[in-house]
């Protein structure tokens, strides 16, 4: 059993065949630990919007018997600096270093939304707001979408694709599911944390990984490294079992530094439509939602039979039921 203080990065994890085979016990009964939890209480702190970690994350609280507080930093709380060192005289009236051990008093784990500012690639990539909870909370932490990672999300992606895999592991063919990350445009600038998480999850998985996005959007080597990169997107479509699309700005590495969290492109030939379905294997479509239907990906695409969306909508609730049982059984 993993003793997890903090849930950040695939490793946390331990074995992910190990954590594959809990989230199918959780799946066949997520209440089996509903006592695990009692009198415990979790704190959701969100310093931006969400409806799917919200819900998935306070069910799975709910499935092993905890309490559950969510703190929306944005909506009622005081407003929070998160610099050291600034003379606090504008509209900020509370720092995050006496709010962090505040909140640590009235809880026994901690799930941080913190999301990336997309100005600074160094404050970001630093994680600094998660690690300042990890630091001064006293408690464990987990993230709910920090600036570089979403994990949640990508070990519900990875509860999907393998209970969609025609090719599990030991069936013996050699074959393993080929799964495709692509990039697709979107209006705003978004962040890489969940395309990082997912490349992270998948290069440790048993899978053919793919990675396909104009040039310019190369994500961090610290989430990619040893991954395929395919800039024609045909080619890496082609006999694809996963379709996994996603918008990125400019993670700072292959486009110049100071376009850190800008938008490079808005390509609308990389929208996954059903041509670009065609050449792959049936491939199933998957994408962590919210998405922008038409930017992203076309209509028939995402109510298609193969598309994956709401089953990976529901595994969050198995994936955190995972996380927060096993922080439970280390503390
Ligand atoms: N996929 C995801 O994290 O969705 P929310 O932003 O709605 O939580």
């Amino acid at each position: 059993m993993v003793n997890m203080k903090s849930f950040l990065n695939v490793e946390d994890l331990g074995d992910l065949k190990e954590a594959l085979r809990e989230a199918a016990e959780i799946k066949a009964n997520r209440y089996k630990y509903d006592t695990l939890g009692k009198n415990k209480t979790l704190l959701m702190v969100f310093f931006n919007n969400s409806l799917r970690t919200r819900l998935s994350t306070q069910k799975a609280a709910m499935n092993l018997g905890m309490n559950v507080i969510v703190l929306d930093v944005n909506a009622g709380a005081w407003k929070l600096e998160t610099e050291r060192g600034v003379i606090m005289d504008g509209d900020k009236s509370e720092h995050l270093l006496e709010a962090i051990p505040v909140m640590g008093c009235y809880c026994d784990v901690i799930g941080i939304r913190s999301f990336a500012g997309l100005t600074d690639r160094e404050y970001d990539y630093a994680e600094t707001v998660y690690h300042q909870f990890e630091k001064y909370s006293g408690k464990p932490v987990f993230a709910m979408e920090t600036a570089t990672v979403h994990p949640l999300q990508a070990f519900a992606d990875l509860i999907t694709v393998s209970e969609h895999s025609e090719y599990p592991e030991g069936s013996g063919n050699g074959r393993k599911p080929k799964v495709v990350l692509t990039w697709a445009p979107h209006p705003r600038a978004l962040p890489q944390a969940v395309p990082n998480s997912f490349a992270q999850w998948m290069l440790a998985a048993d899978v053919d990984f793919v990675i396909t996005h104009p040039e310019g959007y190369e994500l961090d080597p610290k989430f990619v490294a040893g991954a395929r990169v395919e800039y024609d997107q045909r080619k890496a479509f082609e006999g694809a079992d996963f379709i996994y699309a996603k918008n990125w700005s400019c993670p700072g590495v292959g486009c110049h530094r100071e376009d850190y969290g800008k938008i490079l492109s808005k390509d609308m030939s990389w929208t996954v439509d059903a041509e670009h379905m065609s050449w792959t294997n049936n491939a199933h479509f998957m994408h962590c939602l919210p998405v922008r239907r038409g930017m992203i990906v076309t209509d028939d695409v995402i109510e298609a039979p193969t598309s994956l969306v709401i089953p990976e909508a529901a595994n969050r609730e198995i994936s955190a039921t995972v996380v927060l049982k096993r922080i439970l059984q280390g503390m």
